[in-house]
């Protein structure tokens, strides 16, 4: 399959210059959420210009760097950016890095976003661990035939979000004095880029979402297709609902993805160390 050929050889370069080198765990960081990557202790660094058939970031608030390395002595391969549905990307190319890390060798996957939170409870700059999602974007990575090597025509999805992973994010969480502001929720994914109207928010809220964003489903299906367990957070970097509701500026949203940036690091580490 023509897909999996192009991810087998941009595995196949990263490979040739990571030396040996096979990450354990897989990390997108979302819009405004690279800081932890700045604690990686980097092995090495490639740039996705310089990967063969991997696409190229075109929002200026993420990188596009892979890097290979540890964090907190595990080793990670960590995605400085990713690719959005809305860019223009189809489904295949949003979702190539998850399928290239998956042959780098990762067996376990962990996602950030920033989201829109209509959950009433929810505070800004909150973490919402994902718990579930609805995909509302109009198609999916898995349309198309389907390479078996890859995984099932019909993977499940009862616990798209891994329980194990989910319980040990609550329980770092705790420990990390976070418990207050780390949530637990469904996260609605649509297309994008702009974002929703009111009358949309309340829609939303309506059939059971408490975040929404503009990525990461793709990347879980793709993932759940491969058999990788998934542990995603959203950072709410907007409150979507009566009387917070208001015009939101990109600027808005990465002051709140910065002040929750630390907390998201402090988890996501914790988690890892195990
Ligand atoms: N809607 C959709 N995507 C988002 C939002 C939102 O309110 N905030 C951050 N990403």
């Amino acid at each position: 399959m023509r897909e999996t050929s192009l991810s087998t050889e941009a595995a196949a370069y990263i490979q040739a210059r990571a030396a040996g080198f096979q990450p354990a765990t897989g990390i997108i960081l979302g819009t405004g959420l690279g800081a932890l990557a700045r604690e990686v202790e980097v092995e090495v660094e490639i740039s996705y210009a310089d990967i063969p058939y991997f696409p190229v970031s075109t929002v200026e608030s993420h990188a596009g760097r892979l890097l290979l390395g540890y964090l907190n002595g595990a080793k990670v391969a960590v995605l400085q950016g990713r690719f959005h549905y809305y860019e223009g990307y189809s489904m295949a190319e949003v979702v190539m890095p998850v399928r290239v890390l998956k042959l780098l060798g990762i067996q376990q996957l962990f996602i950030s976003n920033a989201a829109g939170g209509l959950n009433p409870d929810f505070e800004l700059a909150d973490l919402m661990l994902l718990d579930d999602h609805i995909n509302l974007q109009p198609t999916n990575p898995l349309v198309g035939p389907n390479d078996p090597a890859l995984g099932p025509r019909f993977p499940d999805m009862f616990a798209a979000y891994d329980p194990a992973l989910l319980a040990r994010a609550e329980t770092a969480a705790r420990r990390l004095g976070q418990a207050a502001t780390t949530r637990r929720g469904v996260y609605a994914a649509v297309p994008g880029p702009m974002l929703e109207t009111p009358a949309e928010y309340r829609y939303l809220r309506a059939i059971g979402a408490d975040a929404v964003g503009m990525s990461t489903v793709p990347e879980v299906i793709a993932a759940r297709h491969l058999g990788l367990p998934v542990l995603a957070v959203s950072v709410i970097t907007d409150l979507c609902f009566a009387p917070h509701l208001k015009p939101v500026a990109l600027a808005d949203i990465l002051a709140a993805a910065a002040r929750a940036e630390p907390r998201l690091s402090a988890l996501m580490k914790t988690v890892l160390a195990g």
